[in-house]
């Protein structure tokens, strides 16, 4: 039998082949909801527009809505046959209602019929990530509050540099996370004009109203060149992006929370909720969230670069290249969105060691520029000269094997005979941190204000949305 969507010219069957290579039913089944909410609307606007008769339009509808919950309920039998989603819903509507399902293909094609419904797609899977990062954040800025006075050692190029405190590295993931929003709701923007009525890629000469289907589906307007809307794919490419800086930060939390769980490090511990253990070390407490979040990445770099290498080069307006657009974009975007519950669940379930954390920020010498800042400020010393007189003094500390605070103050003095006692008190980690009040630094009152105000934020938005 020939296919019967086409099947005019076609006398023989496709090649067991040619079937397996053309079909896509496994992967754009998961359209099926926006592929039918866009039928239902070009359906509505050809009634609208005498193109098809108001009872057909009505029978559409109605034989959509059973397939829909058909589908919800599992109760469809998806045909590899019928290649991907668009002919299955035809083809069971054809069975439901006769021959009026043929006219719901008037002045469509499959080309705007699977651009519109992988935007419908994208825009939900937008929407849904945004939730999860204001969750991500909701979780990061509680937690920051706990800890605005918590003191951990400040790390450049992981060694330890000056002393920071807990909220303040928390927030810094809530500024990443409010960028990654951006970029996602800019994709957004860009995404949401309708494609429908493009047709194949020529537009159609029916009296269509683009306008009235772009607003039944929530889109701003309807794309302005036929060509492109069945040929442009950069709302994946741009979501993709999105979704791939957004991974690299979760990977880089990751990373941290997989280097202070070390018991070398030991800076914070996870409970038996995100970690496991081992087979044969009784010991060992693995974190395999934050290792799998940090590997996720790949999955999501991978779609993008994989999508952008099929894009190059497409001459317009669609081709079959770019059925290949929605596998790894799927499977990209709920990695993603495991990884970010996977990261706010961690971020709620972690416990600082805060006496290690402590111990920690003073070692290696971490408020030698607290005590240069001293000399600057109470000596007027030139910055420069600071920084050598602390040198000095950070070595002979160094090889007597005492920290900073415990070296006698006669032996500071043999370096630079004006520093006094009162120098000693800045080099307390708390009196660093707390000193650190400049805009966006990391003294505990400013994180404290930061995250509040995030606090507030977030449950405005909450609020509206
Ligand atoms: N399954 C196809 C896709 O995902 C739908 C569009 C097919 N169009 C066509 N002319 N064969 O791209």
């Amino acid at each position: 039998m020939s296919n019967k969507m086409w099947g005019g010219r076609f006398t023989e069957r496709p090649d067991e082949i040619m079937e397996e290579i053309n079909v896509s039913i496994d992967v754009d089944r998961h359209l099926y909801a926006q592929d039918i909410a866009a039928s239902k609307a070009h359906a509505a606007m050809l009634a609208k527009q005498g193109i098809i008769t108001a009872v057909d339009a009505k029978n559409i509808a109605k034989g959509l809505d059973t397939i829909l919950s058909e589908i919800g309920q599992d109760k469809f039998s998806f045909k590899r046959a019928l290649e991907d989603i668009h002919m299955n819903v035809e083809s069971r509507l054809s069975d439901l209602i006769g021959s009026a399902a043929g006219r719901l293909h008037t002045a469509r094609s499959r080309n705007d019929q699977v651009a519109t419904d992988f935007r419908l797609f994208v825009r939900d899977i937008i929407d849904d990530t945004d939730a999860a990062l204001a969750a991500f954040q909701r979780a990061l800025v509680d937690r920051a509050i706990e800890h605005a006075d918590t003191v951990m050692p400040g790390f450049t190029h992981l060694q330890t540099a000056q002393p920071v405190t807990f909220g303040h590295h928390l927030m810094a993931y809530v500024e990443m996370a409010a960028r990654d929003r951006g970029r996602f709701q800019d994709a957004r923007k860009r995404l949401n004009e309708s494609p429908l009525g493009a047709a194949a890629l020529a537009g159609t000469s029916f009296p269509i109203d683009r306008v009235a289907t772009a607003q039944a589906l929530g889109f701003e307007r309807p794309m302005a060149n036929s060509l492109d809307a069945v040929s442009d794919r950069d709302f994946v490419l741009e979501t993709l992006a999105a979704a791939s800086i957004c991974a690299v930060h979760l990977s880089r939390f990751a990373e941290e929370i997989v280097i202070w769980t070390s018991p070398l490090v030991g800076l914070i511990r996870l409970s038996d909720k995100f970690t496991t253990g081992s087979s044969i070390m009784p010991q060992k407490r693995n974190p395999d969230a934050a290792e799998l979040v940090r590997a996720k990445t790949g999955r999501v770099i991978g779609a993008l670069t994989g999508l952008l290498i099929v894009m190059k080069g497409l001459p317009l307006a669609y081709q079959k290249d770019m059925q290949e657009d929605k596998q790894g974009a799927m499977e990209a975007f709920a990695a993603l969105s495991l990884a970010i519950r996977a990261m706010t669940g961690m971020v709620g379930d972690l416990v600082p060691d805060q006496e290690r954390m402590k111990a920690a920020a003073g070692e290696g010498y971490a408020t030698a520029t607290d005590l240069a800042d001293w000399l600057v400020r109470t000596l007027k010393m030139p910055f420069r000269d600071a920084h050598h007189v602390t040198g000095r003094i950070v070595g002979v500390a160094f090889k007597a094997g005492v920290a900073l605070h415990e070296l006698p103050l006669q032996q500071m003095q043999a370096i630079e005979p004006r520093i006094t006692s009162a120098a000693l008190a800045v080099l307390s980690v708390e009196s660093s941190v707390k000193s650190r009040v400049s805009y966006g630094g990391t003294a505990p009152k400013n994180v404290r204000a930061q995250a509040k105000a995030w606090l507030k934020r977030l449950e405005k938005e909450r609020k509206l949305g």
